[in-house]
């Protein structure tokens, strides 16, 4: 199984997602795909100059993206969740953190207009669940993309550190999985931690920035 990768935006692949930002779609999908098939791309050699953006996954032309991988809802979910990109609140403890990414399908095309729900613990590891504290939902953008505005959720017993997640593609079925954080000691210890879904993490000037592609079966 091809393991989702979401690497930090290698200098080469920024020139290239500039120039592929001013074409077409299936252009663009061409101009950043030069290279290995799959999702996975180049991992960063130079942290220091690497911009802050979402790599899009790159495709070869005849491989399929592999889906994101389910996991379980949990018993905390909520539904009827407010729409919106920024769950932070005045005076919120945490890290900031800022979640942005792409949601494609498995035959590597954008998925406009795909529903994502999160909700996470908060910074002391506690789900709100009366209301809809660090609860949200949107839909990516015309490029399929989404980004979201929390903060980094708190340990809580028996379980790594992870962000809980709905996709679903419009009119497909609900992929619920969760999004984990690279280098966490409690990991290897979580039985449900799975590493095909790690976000790529960098250090940002206010906090934390992450990235993650989700890929939906297509139907
Ligand atoms: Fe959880």
């Amino acid at each position: 199984m091809e393991m989702l990768v979401n690497t930090r935006m290698h200098r080469r692949n920024f020139q290239k997602l500039a120039l592929a930002l001013a074409l077409p779609a299936p252009l663009a999908l061409a101009a950043l795909s030069g290279r290995s098939a799959g999702i996975a791309l180049a991992q960063a050699t130079e942290p220091a100059d690497t911009p802050l953006l979402a790599p899009t996954p790159v495709c070869g032309d005849d491989d399929d993206l592999a889906a994101t991988l389910p996991q379980t809802a949990g018993p905390f979910y909520t539904p009827d969740t407010p729409e919106r990109r920024s769950l932070l609140e005045p005076r919120m403890p945490g890290t900031r953190l800022v979640v942005s990414g792409y949601v494609y399908s498995t035959k590597c095309q954008p998925i406009p207009g795909a529903l994502l729900d999160f909700w996470q613990a908060d910074d002391a590891g506690a789900y709100d669940n009366q209301g809809y504290r660090l609860r949200g939902h949107q839909f990516a953008d015309e490029d399929g993309r989404f980004e979201l505005e929390t903060i980094v959720p708190g340990l809580y017993p028996g379980r790594t550190r992870h962000i809980h997640a709905i996709a679903q593609a419009p009119d497909q079925p609900i992929l619920i999985t969760q999004l984990y954080f690279p280098d966490e000691p409690a990991n290897a210890a979580d039985s449900i931690f799975n590493p095909a879904l790690v976000m790529d993490i960098q250090q940002a000037e206010d906090g934390e920035a992450a990235f993650f592609t989700f890929v939906l079966a297509s139907g």
